[in-house]
């Protein structure tokens, strides 16, 4: 099948990619120049495991193709939407971008067309693309809601093994296109969701919001958990051991990042507020993960004592969002390092893969280092702060951190051991743990 894939960031990047190595023929189009010329010759913009090598093969047996033309994305059977839909102040999505976008292709369709979003967009939006397009052409929209859930840092395991495949359609050509895409993967039928548009549209909300509430629970239980002198890691397997709540998703630390559940979050709270629907529940899961932040952050003040933060110097592990990602979009990492940088005499920063990209965002500070590995400058630090849970980070050289000048680690994802820690003399701080 012929297929174009319209906006290459995580979303386009990944789909396109796996839609080409499943045997489709793939053109990727961004309006980014720069991008194009360096994804045509193999080279990711993202890091993201198993993508580069799928992305050269298929570069190779010329099934995947990148443009920056309109006119070359829309001799297509199918066009996926993958644009960014970021939050504007009000909580509202920004589709400028979409639009922009829908001029475009409105200008170069030759023909009918199915168009499938897979970028997460606000209810009503398919019907706003089926009706803008066909005003402006003579040609007739089939339009398809496919959510994607892929999850940044094991993306490609999830394309290749999805959960379910949510479809949103309103005709039976539509259903059978959509078949025809996924056919490749083999999944059995139980996997396929059918629905209205309007449902595929609002259940990649519900799900995220779902999940970021599901992080709020876990982080309101670990603050209990912190005066009660309970253990959330035990309260984890306590709860997370009945199936009717399942234990993922209930790691609690610095609260959730990234570039979609804290968008998510702000665009349900914005719809409610536009269908005057009381919107407690998600503003208090926005209010929650922000409470973590403050609480990590004087747990830091409290123990160094406020007089000598001035003096005081930390080495933070972890800058992306998340771990096995260079992506540091809402990362709380960054967060923090913005609000200590004033208030302490130097950091030392160390992620495996996002140091280039934190630079751009961090380009101002002057106390700031990089590190070339998690222990070098150890020596000139007062505490060690973790703040996102790559691999490496887990297992540390305890030998190594003794070189700390006061002996203190601040955890902000929950993962070190703190029994070892505690044994070597270092003083340990969770989140409720
Ligand atoms: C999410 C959804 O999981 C995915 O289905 C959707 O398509 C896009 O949004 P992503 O943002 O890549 O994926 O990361 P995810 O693994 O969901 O983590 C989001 C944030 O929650 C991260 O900051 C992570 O550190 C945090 N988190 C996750 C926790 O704080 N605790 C947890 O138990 C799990």
């Amino acid at each position: 099948m012929k297929i174009s894939i319209i906006g290459t960031g995580y979303v386009g990047l990944v789909s396109g990619t796996c839609f080409a190595d499943l045997g489709h023929s793939v053109i990727c189009l961004d309006k980014d120049k720069t991008k194009i010329k360096s994804l045509s010759q193999g080279e990711s913009s993202i890091y993201e495991p198993g993508l580069d090598e799928i992305l050269k093969r298929n570069i190779q047996n010329k099934r995947l193709s990148f443009t920056t033309s309109y006119k070359i994305a829309c001799q297509t059977d199918l066009l996926i939407l993958c644009i960014d839909t970021p939050a504007k102040k009000t909580g509202e999505p920004n589709l400028s971008n979409l639009k922009l976008s829908l001029k475009s292709i409105s200008r170069d369709l030759k023909k009918d067309i199915f168009i499938v979003t897979k970028s997460t967009v606000p209810i009503g939006t398919n019907q706003y693309i089926k009706n803008f397009i066909e005003n402006s052409s003579s040609f007739k929209i089939n339009i398809i809601s496919n959510p994607e859930f892929l999850k940044e840092g094991c993306a490609v395991q999830d394309f290749f093994f999805p959960s379910r495949i949510v479809i949103g359609c309103e005709s039976k050509a539509s259903r059978e296109i959509m078949k025809e895409l996924y056919a490749p993967l083999g999944l059995p039928s139980q996997k396929f969701i059918y629905m209205k548009v309007q449902s595929a549209e609002l259940t990649k909300y519900a799900s995220n919001s779902f999940l970021a509430t599901k992080i709020s629970f876990i982080n309101k239980i670990s603050q209990i958990a912190d005066h009660a002198n309970a253990d959330i890691h035990e309260i984890k397997k306590g709860i997370g051991s009945d199936s009717r709540i399942g234990n993922e998703f209930l790691n609690a630390g610095l609260g959730y990042g990234g570039s979609c559940f804290p968008k998510d979050i702000k665009a349900l709270i914005n719809f409610e507020k536009k269908f005057k629907i009381d919107h407690s529940l998600f503003s208090v899961v926005e209010e929650i993960n922000n409470q973590q932040f403050f609480i990590f952050y004087k747990k830091i003040i409290d123990a160094i004592g406020q007089k000598r933060l001035k003096r005081s110097s930390f080495m933070i592990w972890g800058l992306s969002f998340k771990p096995n990602t260079n992506d540091v979009r809402d990362s709380i990492a960054l967060r923090l390092i913005r609000l200590l940088t004033d208030q302490v005499k130097h950091l030392y920063l160390y992620d495996p893969e996002a140091i280039r990209e934190s630079h751009v965002y961090l380009s101002q500070y002057s106390n700031i280092t990089y590190c070339k590995n998690a222990y070098e400058h150890m020596q000139s630090a007062n505490a060690l702060i973790l703040c996102t849970e790559w691999p490496e980070f887990q297992n540390p050289e305890i030998k190594k951190l003794h070189s700390l000048k006061d002996k203190k680690i601040f955890d902000g994802r929950n993962v070190l051991n703190k029994e070892v820690i505690l044994k070597a003399g270092i003083e340990y701080f969770g989140l409720g743990s």
